[in-house]
């Protein structure tokens, strides 16, 4: 596969890079510090276009192709996973699902304002007892005519306080199962929609993670997404997508962590040389480097073949699962590289080490990747 970039991919990466290192940096260990979410940064990141990358510019979005979504989330996850997931549900989750299978009432309402940073969206699909588990809705909402009645918890949900507009998987007919599940645009402020706590989490701490709890919330009927019963099928293409921006995230996790590494085992000397010139140090670069390239392959491939119309469920299973792996061994040795500095917050590779572990657990544990991987091998 030949992952020659355009000129055009290639500047939207600098543009992302840049923006990482004078927007993202100063700051980044004070905002995981403290769980501030990075709000006064999303304006400007709707203005640069990465709210809504791939999102047809009619709609306010950027227009642009899956692989230059990933290079931009590369880019920012080596400075800032925090502001790198924000972007990725927001593009990965709420705006394709919407715009893949939304209405045009809903796209016009919708995608320019999510695209443009004017407001923010989260994918509501996880509850306390159905993580993994995603048929076991207990979340309901019932058919009462011109509307439904949700009612239910929603917990680990990424943007939770953050967001005006919510894509909410719920229940409506259980005798169905899995083919009774909608999916709801909930708005903010709409009676008996209720924000939880913020979760206070081992990483990704800039990021803002809610319970949500829904009380006899009223949702007009045209906010449901597609056919009755379509919920669990729009989480379920939705999720193959959002996983080549989680994966992509996982591999800028590592490249950053790596990135540091090289140039600080250039720098700090140790029994009368550089580091780098032990073997020691030098061969954990060496392995890195190779992990990380072999996870780069993996995603770019996984975008290309959403770009270029092939089926990517197997491919963005095979990303997720590997760079994430590679995610968690790269940081986990830069922390090494970096001995006791390693172990302090000032040189950053502790927090990309604390992030990396969500990448192995949120839009599908690794176990579940495992799952959607095996199943496809095997019914070839
Ligand atoms: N595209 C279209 N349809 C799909 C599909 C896909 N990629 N994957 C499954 N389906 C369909 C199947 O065809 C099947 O349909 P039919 O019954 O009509 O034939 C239906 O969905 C059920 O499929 P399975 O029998 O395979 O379902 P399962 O119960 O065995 O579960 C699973 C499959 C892969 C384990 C799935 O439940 C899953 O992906 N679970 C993980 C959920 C997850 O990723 N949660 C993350 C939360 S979101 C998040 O983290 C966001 C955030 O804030 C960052």
């Amino acid at each position: 596969m030949d992952f020659q970039l355009s000129e055009e991919q290639k500047m939207i990466r600098q543009a992302a890079r840049d923006f990482a290192q004078t927007a993202l940096l100063p700051g980044v260990i004070e905002r995981d510090e403290t769980q501030h979410f990075p709000r006064e940064l999303i304006q400007k990141m709707g203005e640069l276009g990465f709210l809504g990358m791939m999102v047809d510019p009619k709609y306010g979005g950027s227009g642009l192709d899956t692989l230059s979504y990933v290079l931009t989330m590369e880019e920012l996850s080596k400075v800032d996973a925090s502001a790198s997931v924000i972007v990725s549900v927001n593009n990965s989750l709420v705006c394709w699902g919407i715009e893949a299978f939304g209405t045009e009432a809903q796209k016009e309402q919708y995608l320019t304002r999510l695209s443009t940073g004017e407001s923010l969206g989260a994918f509501c699909l996880s509850e306390p007892e159905a993580g993994s588990d995603a048929t076991s809705q207990k979340t309901t909402a019932l058919d009462k005519g011109d509307h439904y009645l949700l009612n239910g918890t929603k917990n680990w949900i990424t943007n939770g306080n953050a967001a005006d507009t919510y894509l909410v998987i719920a229940q409506t007919h259980p005798e169905k199962n899995h083919h009774g599940i909608n999916v709801l645009i909930v708005e903010k402020g709409m009676q008996g929609f209720e924000v939880g706590p913020k979760e206070n989490k081992l990483g990704i701490r800039g990021s803002d993670t809610h319970s949500l709890i829904f009380n006899d919330v009223k949702v007009p009927k045209e906010n449901r997404i597609g056919e009755d019963g379509f919920g669990f099928k729009f989480a379920m293409k939705t999720l193959a997508g959002g996983r080549i921006g989680i994966a992509a995230q996982a591999l800028g996790i590592a490249a950053g962590a790596y990135e540091l590494s090289k140039k600080y085992a250039r720098e700090r000397k140790a029994f009368g040389t550089e580091i780098c010139n032990h073997q020691a140090i030098a061969f954990k670069l060496a392995d890195m480097h190779t992990q990380i390239a072999a996870a780069r392959h993996l995603v770019y491939k996984a975008a290309c073949d959403k770009d270029q119309g092939r089926s990517y469920d197997l491919s963005s299973a095979m990303a997720k699962l590997y760079a994430s792996q590679v995610a968690m061994d790269t940081t986990v040795e830069a922390v090494q590289i970096h001995g006791g500095n390693g172990f302090v917050k000032d040189y950053h590779v502790e927090r990309l080490m604390r992030d990396a572990k969500i990448t192995q657990i949120y839009e599908g544990t690794s176990e579940i990747q495992k799952i959607v991987i095996s199943r496809s091998i095997l019914k070839e």
